[in-house]
């Protein structure tokens, strides 16, 4: 009998999420059926999203949704021998049963890097980067691409991407570290926006041709910011709106720009690729062992931390893909 731990909603989140809001539920699996799996995480993965989506998804006593990267360790499934290597999307919990349909082996992946990037840079938050910049950006080079959000696990592919298809790239983040990092990994110039007195206007500096592409991670007033700074018939890619995720009311955007610069603003779900993953995949794996892409985590140990890692996505503590280790 195996031991499953997993976070349960207790009340739905109201404004920045509390500790008291989740609660750690411990209860024995039963024994695995013929066909089923016994997997255990390696790997948990916390995103912006599950913010919003625990509201609209989940009621009390239902656990927390999420991806992670787990290990088969009881088998009677001849397809998921002991020791196969899954992605799957359980929940917050340290255990789970499976009869292998809703699971995914976790093929291809290069040695030498850790299986944690099946959620980060080569796996979800990958796939939102490359997908959202190269179908619904279509960036050309030597155009001005900035990206919000720019040191997150999106953000920071978002723009090394821009770079491999030879644009100007410009990006925003919370601190000083994070923006000498951008720089190390190849922006052309970032602010802090956290610092900076008039967003508006350090865009329009930094991007003196203006902005051709804008990759859009957290709406409200860096995006307005950017609005103002687009060029005629300017792309926006509408990834997430995370400044506004523990809100009480959302901002609202500025018309004028949007009509009379004729942009065009384009939000997108990830899994509308899906079926194309595979090729995103191969791509940035092959970026990433031609040096052209690097990956950033910050890993939290112990999966009591759980709560700890996802409250850190909206303080802005977390620098890179936030992944908590098992
Ligand atoms: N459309 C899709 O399919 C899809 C898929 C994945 C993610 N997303 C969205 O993409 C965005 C980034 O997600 P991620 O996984 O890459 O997370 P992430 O950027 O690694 O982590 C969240 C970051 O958001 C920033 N942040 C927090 N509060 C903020 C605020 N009030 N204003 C501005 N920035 C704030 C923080 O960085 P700073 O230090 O810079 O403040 C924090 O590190 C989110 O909006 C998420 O919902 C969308």
């Amino acid at each position: 009998m195996v031991l499953q731990k997993r976070f349960v909603l207790e009340k739905h989140f109201d404004g920045m999420p509390k500790k008291s809001d989740l609660k750690i539920i411990e209860e024995k699996l039963p024994p695995i059926k013929d066909g089923e799996i016994l997997i255990q995480a390696l790997y948990l993965s916390v995103d912006p999203y599950m913010r919003p989506y625990s509201r609209r998804t989940l009621k009390k006593g239902d656990m927390m949704i999420g991806e992670q990267v787990a290990k088969v360790i009881e088998s009677k499934n001849t397809d998921y021998p002991i020791g196969t290597i899954v992605t799957c999307s359980p929940g917050w919990c340290t255990h789970s049963i499976s009869d292998g349909t809703d699971v995914r082996k976790v093929k291809d992946f290069p040695e030498n890097l850790p299986y944690s990037l099946a959620l980060g840079s080569l796996g979800m938050t990958g796939m939102t980067a490359y997908f959202g910049l190269t179908e619904i950006l279509k960036p050309k080079a030597g155009e001005t691409l900035f990206v919000s959000g720019a040191a997150g696990a999106v953000g920071g592919v978002v723009g090394q991407l821009g770079k491999i298809f030879g644009c100007r790239v410009v990006g925003s983040a919370g601190s000083e570290k994070k923006i000498k990092y951008l720089k190390e990994i190849g922006f052309d110039d970032a602010f802090n926006y956290k610092s900076t007195i008039d967003p508006q206007k350090t865009i329009k500096d930094m991007c003196p041709d203006g902005i051709h592409m804008y990759f859009d991670n957290v709406g409200g007033t860096i995006t307005n910011a950017a609005l103002m700074n687009m060029t005629e018939c300017g792309r926006i890619a509408m990834c997430g709106a995370i400044s506004g995720y523990n809100a009480k009311s959302q901002s609202t955007i500025v018309h004028p720009p949007i009509v009379g610069r004729q942009l065009k603003i384009e939000g997108f779900i990830v899994y509308r690729w899906t079926d194309r993953f595979p090729e995103g995949f191969e791509k940035l794996k092959e970026y990433i062992s031609q040096g052209k892409l690097t990956y950033k985590e910050h890993v939290t140990e112990g999966f009591d931390n759980m709560f700890k890692a996802f409250c850190e996505l909206f303080t802005g503590a977390n620098f890179g893909k936030a992944i908590v280790k098992v």
